[in-house]
């Protein structure tokens, strides 16, 4: 096992564009690290040239304390997990696994203890004898992550290996490579574009666009303290809410009125102007059922849609929005690809709320989890940067 630590890794393809850009990223010895962001981010091919698939343009590639950039993808001692797993249909489970054993000629006894072993872990035992087309897409994976364990690879790398299934076997591979990530300990980077992998895998995720890192945080340091309106967006389901918002003392004026916020928060959005509010949907709740989280303020608004769930209740409240605000959140929608229409309020209450469709109904919100944004450059104004791990435009700007 080693650690994998990227310093202003550069990758200009044959055009000149940078598909990654200056990107610094450490993974510790045995961290789950997700590289996460929307297609054409440049995740793939930061992943291609830590395993050495990609040519590096610039910066420096280290594994463990070894500078990897000129050495063949097999001299770097990694694992691959391919999304189409890569095995031989023609060899049995067992000798897909025993395969980069039996090119290094290891004695049959050696392999045939150690592809046991792996199988164990693996819970493959009992189908050492199939052949790989015979095995569902979840036994198949875990082949291939035999066959990655038994040539004791520094790291697994897995580029967007669940993308192909269907929802509820995703569910099901997530947790279980969560598992054995853990109780082998072994160094990994995971590549995918789905914020819910990246918030239920990663000990770290780093949130990529257009080939800059963004943010490299906790999931929770990330949905509780994102560093900017692009992270806000991407991270969190049904996705948080943009409003035009100004402040004034500490109270912040929303389309809908006006919600109390910390007075710190309002100190540093102070004297600012037009801003952008973030709201989650999960921090807004009926007003006739939050009576005991007094900390919030509440406000009426006409509610357009209701969609009952049963556990929750997501109600949809139209609001205007000035030029200013309807531009950037344009761009952020682009920038998210996402199809999303954003001048609605989605507000997630409890299931047993009674609240109907065309009617005014009062909302109860929590002004403490709300975040301001500056809405020339994204930044998040309100952000506690003690608890937001690396906020990579920042850094730049520290220089
Ligand atoms: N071989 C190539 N030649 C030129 N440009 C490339 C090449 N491969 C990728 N790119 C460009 O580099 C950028 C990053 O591509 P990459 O495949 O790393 O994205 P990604 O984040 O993995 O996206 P996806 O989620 O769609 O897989 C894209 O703009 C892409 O067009
Ligand atoms: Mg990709």
């Amino acid at each position: 096992m080693a650690a994998i630590t990227m310093k202003n890794i550069v990758k200009k393809y044959g055009d000149g564009f940078p598909a990654v850009n200056d990107v610094s990223i450490d993974v510790a010895d045995g961290e789950f690290m997700i590289l996460v962001g929307p297609s054409g981010c440049g995740k793939s091919t930061l992943l291609r040239m830590i395993v050495g698939l990609e040519d590096i343009t610039s910066g420096d590639m280290m594994i463990g304390d070894r500078r990897v950039n000129d050495l063949a993808p097999r001299e770097r001692n990694l694992a691959m997990v391919f999304q189409n797993y890569a095995l031989y249909p023609h060899l049995t489970v067992f000798e897909n696994i025993a395969f980069p054993l039996r090119l290094a000629k290891m004695p049959d006894e050696e392999v045939d203890r150690l592809v046991r072993d792996a199988a164990e872990t693996l819970e493959l035992t009992e189908h050492l004898d199939r052949k790989p087309g015979n095995l569902s897409g979840g036994q198949r994976q875990r082949v291939a992550m035999g066959r990655a364990i038994v040539r004791k690879a520094d790291a697994f790398l897995f580029d967007e290996p669940l993308s192909n299934l269907d929802a509820k076997l995703r569910g099901q591979m997530r947790t279980e490579i969560a598992r054995l990530q853990r109780q082998l300990g072994i160094t990994t980077v995971y590549v995918t574009h789905d914020q819910t992998e990246a918030m239920t895998l990663g000990d770290r995720v780093a949130v990529l666009k257009r080939g800059l890192l963004q943010q490299l945080a906790t999931p929770r340091e990330l949905y509780e303290n994102p560093g900017n309106l692009f992270v806000a967006g991407f991270i969190g389901s049904p996705p948080m809410n943009f409003l035009p918002a100004t402040v004034e003392g500490t109270s912040v004026q929303l389309p809908f009125g006006s919600v109390e916020i910390p007075a710190d928060k309002a100190e540093r959005a102070a004297g600012r102007g037009l801003l952008i509010a973030g709201i989650r949907p999960e921090h807004f709740e009926d007003a006739s059922l939050a009576d005991e989280k007094k900390a919030g303020s509440t406000f009426t608004a006409e509610v357009d849609t209701v969609e009952w769930l049963g556990n929750e209740t997501y109600a949809y409240i139209p609001f205007e929005a000035p030029p200013e605000v309807t531009r950037e959140l344009a761009q952020l929608e682009k920038d998210l690809d996402s199809e999303a229409l954003r001048t609605q309020l989605i507000v997630s209450l409890d299931g047993a709320s009674r609240i109907q469709e065309g009617q005014e109904a009062e909302i109860w919100v929590d002004g403490r989890r709300i975040h301001l944004f500056d809405p020339e450059t994204g930044e998040n104004l309100t952000v506690d940067r003690e608890r937001a791990g690396r906020i990579a435009a920042s850094e730049v700007s520290a220089h």
